[in-house]
């Protein structure tokens, strides 16, 4: 009798997991890695940030990146969005190897197709909430007032109608990624491209980031891929590609449908607990990370010119 119930229990896995491998099969491959290493050369040492890796993202899946500092998840991220050269192998996003793309042509397909969230949101200082978001929609060309209606309206979903008028120094760290978020998908981006989106932020903001994140990606069946260290931010994923020392361990499909039970559960319980203490609401983390600040800018300004030179 246990002899059979273990055998069931066996074949109905296999029948999962082939389910789950045809299910694969069907769906298109939006990025696909072949043999990828980055090498860097530091004076006579060489590190191999990313060490022949191969693996596949599909179209309109919540994929992350996880593994621990300094495992390469952020030289991955930086070659998949073509801001970093491959020392060999292939990267083809949309049929395309980007890495045969002039940079022209490069900054052509990142401003039509992708879109990015920083940890340290690398919103324009000098600008508003406002402005921020139209920033992408300048480059694509897109008229005055439709470009302003756009990024009300965005600003709207991310519950900043409030906040439009103000700078990035007058909103907290929530805020200020809220805003990140928003003009990361204001162009409606096929794929969207997180490094670390809550590194900044406390438990309670980072959740709602990632619900916020999620949420967007869901309504319009964009593709995220997100760079994380924290396991317990990788549950809102549908797939877990595990990084360690520049290779992959282990790629996993999260189940959703019984973290959503237990999510629910804990909702409920964090509300009882929320009714019965005068709980103060928890202030963002908000002297955002000076140190990071500045390599993810100096990224972002390079895209910026980049964005410009393909405009002419
Ligand atoms: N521009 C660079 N020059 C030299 N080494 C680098 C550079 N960028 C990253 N590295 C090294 O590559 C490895 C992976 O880094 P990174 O991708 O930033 O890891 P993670 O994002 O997982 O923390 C680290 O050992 C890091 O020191
Ligand atoms: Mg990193």
């Amino acid at each position: 009798m246990q002899v059979e119930k273990e055998v069931k229990t066996v074949l109905k896995k296999e029948k999962v997991s082939s389910e789950k491998k045809e299910k694969n099969s069907e769906r298109e491959k939006i990025i696909v890695l072949k043999g990828v290493k980055k090498v860097y050369r530091m004076g006579t040492e060489r590190i191999c940030a990313v060490d022949d890796v191969s693996f596949e993202i599909y179209k309109g899946e919540f994929c992350c990146l996880l593994g621990t500092s300094g495992s390469g998840k952020s030289t991955l991220l930086n070659l998949m969005a073509g801001i970093e050269k491959v020392s060999s192998g292939q990267i083809i996003m949309k049929g395309k190897n980007i890495h045969h793309m002039n940079e022209n042509r490069l900054a052509k397909f990142r401003q039509k197709y992708l879109g990015f969230v920083f940890q340290s949101y690398n919103l324009l200082n000098s600008m508003t909430a406002l402005e921020n978001v139209e920033f992408p929609l300048v480059f694509k060309r897109v008229p005055n007032k439709k470009r302003r209606r756009m990024a009300l309206e965005m600003l709207k979903k991310v519950g900043l109608e409030d906040r439009i008028k103000h700078k990035p120094k007058e909103m907290s760290g929530g805020q200020q990624q809220r805003v990140g978020i928003a003009r990361a998908f204001v162009a409606n981006p096929e794929i969207v491209f997180a490094d670390e989106p809550t590194g900044n932020l406390d438990s309670k903001t980072s959740k709602e980031v990632m619900e916020l994140i999620q949420g967007m990606a869901r309504v319009n069946k964009q593709t995220i891929v997100m760079v994380t260290h924290d396991n317990k931010l990788a549950e809102y994923a549908d797939r877990v590609i595990r990084v360690f020392d520049g290779k992959i361990i282990s790629i996993e499909e999260n189940d959703h449908s019984q973290k959503k039970e237990e999510s629910d559960v804990n909702d409920e319980i964090a509300q009882v607990n929320k009714e019965t203490s005068n709980e103060e609401t928890s202030n963002d983390i908000n002297n955002n990370d000076i140190n990071n600040k500045d390599t993810n800018k100096e990224e972002f300004t390079e895209e910026v010119i980049n964005l410009k030179k393909a405009e002419g």
